[in-house]
């Protein structure tokens, strides 16, 4: 028996920064949202070893992938000698990205070889094994809408809001997340945290209140070293986004619209060699979580 299913991206529609950790992490504020990007996993059981196969060139393919990394530590915890895996990762999601596609890849490997290993964990177990694969990976474990806090791991589950559409532009060039908090200028872009109105705003599902809102600490040094960031923001906003933002540590710009015609329209307008697509926000687990299983003879 195998197992195939989807994992997808997220934006992060606030992002506030406290400062710099003694363990060189940056303690943060984050509301994370679940759009409606896919990639696509099939997990098959083998006898022994890790094989990861990608359709996207560049993608690493060694247990530098995240999602190598999730079954390894799966196997060292459970002390697993006699089984294996074939991973088959399809990529929609671009990496280096802020979508957040490696983490939701190795989130899903944790759930679906957990299910194919028939290990029984429980999900507090995961979320913890997931937090040492990085930051981001335990939010693809709670919920669609949550507040991340400390790295981004401590989750608190948020009602999403009603549905709106958020469409991401991709410059077509990834940026790693490390060199954008080794050039953070903290004291340069003090700001109000306000992270508080974003979920207020996410409660009553005011999504005008909401764009207007909008904040990432990470945008001003990710503009200063690419500026097309700024030239993709200055576009959406003239096409009638309710709010645009760098999502994480970008590369991907997104504008969000309580419209999906006028979402449409803005995607078909931009001026760019950018890639682009119209997502919408993901409110429960159940619209895309059916897990297909796979006979192999
Ligand atoms: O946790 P993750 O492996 O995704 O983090 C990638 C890099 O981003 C870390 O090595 C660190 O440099 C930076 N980071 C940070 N503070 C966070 C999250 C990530 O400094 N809260």
């Amino acid at each position: 028996m195998g197992l195939k299913f989807k994992t997808p991206a997220k934006v992060n529609l606030g992002l506030h920064i406290h400062g710099k950790r003694r363990d060189g992490f940056h303690e943060l504020e984050t509301i994370f949202q679940m759009v409606s990007l896919y990639d696509e996993i099939e997990l098959e059981p083998l006898s022994s070893g890790i094989e990861l196969e990608c359709d996207t060139p560049g993608v690493p393919t060694d247990d530098t992938n995240l999602a190598c990394q999730a079954a390894i530590l799966l196997q060292k915890f459970c002390h697993i000698k006699d089984r294996g895996v074939g991973i088959r990762l399809k990529k929609k999601i671009p990496f280096g990205a802020g979508l957040g596609g490696g983490s939701g890849n190795a989130a899903g490997v944790l759930m679906g070889l957990n299910r194919l290993w028939n290990l029984k964990l429980k999900q507090e177990k995961l979320i913890s094994l997931a937090s040492e694969l990085g930051s981001d990976v335990p939010f693809f474990l709670t919920s669609p809408c949550a507040l991340g806090m400390g790295r981004g791991e401590q989750l608190t589950v948020l009602k999403p809001s009603s549905k709106f559409q958020v469409l991401l532009v991709f410059p077509g060039f990834p940026i790693a997340t490390s060199w954008v908090f080794q050039n953070l200028k903290l004291k340069l872009t003090k700001r109000e945290n306000n992270i508080s109105i974003l979920r207020k705003n996410i409660y009553l599902s005011d999504i005008s209140a909401l764009g207007s809102q909008l904040y990432n600490h990470l945008e001003p040094v990710v503009i200063q070293r690419f500026p097309e960031i700024q030239v993709i923001k200055n576009q959406l906003q003239t096409l009638g986004a309710l709010g645009v933002l760098l999502s994480g540590s970008g590369s991907t710009v997104f504008g969000i619209f309580d419209n999906p015609d006028k979402a449409k329209v803005a995607c078909e307008s931009l001026k760019g060699d950018w890639k682009r697509v119209v997502t919408e926000t993901i409110g429960n687990f159940s619209e895309f979580c059916s897990e297909e299983i796979l006979d192999y003879p």
